[in-house]
């Protein structure tokens, strides 16, 4: 009985998580960064090769060739993925032509490994502000995800659904509306700063606000909160009352 409430207890939480964040951090665009990363290291490893001795035509013309060679292009496969990396293993297995093919063929053209394997041939990543499987600008805009306030889902993968998740001092769809216990020190169309502290808010303005504290408070019930104070006040700023600049 225990454990059958218990089993039923975890398949509950099961259901409830389809995407726990440790699936997310191993994500298939991970995997191929860091498969990218490491062919890079392979290729610099191997570039440091020496066959020693003085530099006769045979080897300046073995060396060149071992530049380009499928021997170095092997030694550096080799290397790609640690045994224990299981994803990364079936991702070479999977994709050791097309790795193959852009060495021989695609490499001067196509300088950028990650940007010709990852994102466009096996499509597992996308350019970064992008997400989901067509690779879709994020909220924002690609430029700046989420107004440079938050974090996109899926920014830079074929995962995720665009959405933004706000740095604390933001909130709302696109991390434009400031946090509660936060406010406005600049906004316009596509950018938004918000702030939790005045002091640092009335010293960008240029404006040390002495008195307005308590002009507003004769004119207001004491109920309002200090971001309300903070508002009028910068409202009573942009009408130049109380001489605010
Ligand atoms: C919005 O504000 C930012 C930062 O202050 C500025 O760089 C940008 O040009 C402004 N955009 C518009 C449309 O006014």
């Amino acid at each position: 009985m225990f454990i059958a409430a218990a089993v039923s207890f975890y398949l509950l939480l099961m259901l409830h998580c389809p995407a726990p964040s440790s699936a997310t951090e191993k994500s298939p665009c991970d995997t191929c960064t860091k498969l990218v990363d490491r062919f890079h290291k392979g290729l610099e490893d191997t570039s440091k090769k020496n066959f020693g001795g003085g530099n006769t035509a045979w080897e300046e013309k073995t060396l060149s060739k071992y530049e380009t060679s499928e021997i170095r292009l092997v030694e550096i496969i080799e290397n790609l993925c640690d045994s224990s990396d299981f994803e990364c293993n079936v991702m070479v297995e999977e994709h050791e032509e097309q790795i193959e093919k852009w060495w021989f063929k695609m490499r001067k053209k196509y300088p950028d490994l990650r940007k010709w394997f990852c994102i466009e041939t096996i499509e597992v990543c996308c350019p970064s502000g992008t997400y989901g499987p067509d690779c879709v600008a994020c909220l924002g805009g690609a430029e700046r995800p989420c107004h440079g306030n938050g974090f996109c889902s899926g920014d830079g993968t074929r995962l995720g659904d665009g959405s933004c998740r706000c740095k604390a001092e933001y909130t709302g769809p696109f991390c434009l509306e400031c946090a509660d216990g936060y406010f406005s020190t600049g906004r316009n169309d596509t950018h938004s700063f918000c702030s939790g502290n005045s002091t640092i808010y009335f010293t960008l303005h240029g404006t040390i606000c002495f008195y307005c504290f308590i002009i507003i408070h004769l004119f207001l019930p004491t109920k309002y909160s200090l971001k309300r104070y903070v508002h009028i006040a910068y409202y009573f700023k942009s009408q130049n009352k109380f001489g605010l600049k």
